[in-house]
């Protein structure tokens, strides 16, 4: 399921419901913003994958960054976070399926939290994000833990360990480091995530 038309879908969600009101809303994006901020600098290349209407930028750009982009397949949350932003900070936004980007320049670090879960056939998402990160740059990844939820938004989820994560990157990346995060949602719920920070090897 999760891999039909996933622009309808995302479009269809942002159209129709709140920001603060979609289970993974997060008025601070705490962990993100901590390991993105651990593995870069403000002059760093930052991309966020499946960024949807993440307050990540918001956060980067208080903070000086400045070569920040966003990619998600929805046109609707990217069009919400460039009025949101449209003040603050130039950013780069793409309007693309993941699988199907074809990146025209590296970044030092990818951060997707909750987009990759929703692939049942990850390996594009690894063959572009290998294109895209520099040598030595970083993935951060978060997705829900296998005692996390089977579904997001009616669509089903893959969920990881960091050994899984760590497993479907070993062509070209090696596992620094893991944590685990127990997301609350706006409704009240507790949703366990795995946290995996990943460095680009060298060919
Ligand atoms: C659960 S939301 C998470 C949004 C954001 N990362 C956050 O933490 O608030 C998943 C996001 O991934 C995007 N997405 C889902 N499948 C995608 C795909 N194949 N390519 C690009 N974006 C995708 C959706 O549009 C949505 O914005």
């Amino acid at each position: 399921v999760s891999d039909v038309a996933p622009r309808a879908h995302w479009d269809e969600i942002y159209e129709t419901r709140a920001a603060e009101d979609v289970s993974w809303y997060q008025r601070d994006p705490e962990v993100s913003l901590a390991l993105v901020t651990a593995h870069s600098r403000p002059e760093s290349a930052i991309v966020d994958v499946g960024a949807g209407q993440s307050r990540l930028v918001d956060r980067l750009l208080e903070l000086g960054y400045h070569d920040v982009t966003l990619l998600d397949v929805s046109r609707v949350a990217l069009d919400e976070v460039a009025r949101r932003t449209g003040h603050v900070g130039p950013v780069t936004l793409i309007e693309s399926d993941v699988r199907d980007w074809r990146p025209t320049r590296t970044y030092d670090v990818w951060h997707d939290r909750a987009a990759l879960h929703f692939l049942d056939r990850p390996e594009g998402y690894v063959e572009v994000a290998t294109a895209a990160v520099i040598e030595g740059g970083v993935a951060i990844i978060g997705v829900f833990a296998p005692d996390g939820p089977t579904h997001c938004s009616g669509l089903a989820v893959t969920r990881y360990d960091a050994a899984g994560l760590a497993d479907l990157f070993e062509a070209s990346f090696d596992l620094v480091s893991d944590r685990r995060e127990e997301h609350v949602t706006p409704s009240g719920a507790t949703q366990p995530f795995t946290w995996v920070v990943l460095r680009r090897r060298g060919n």
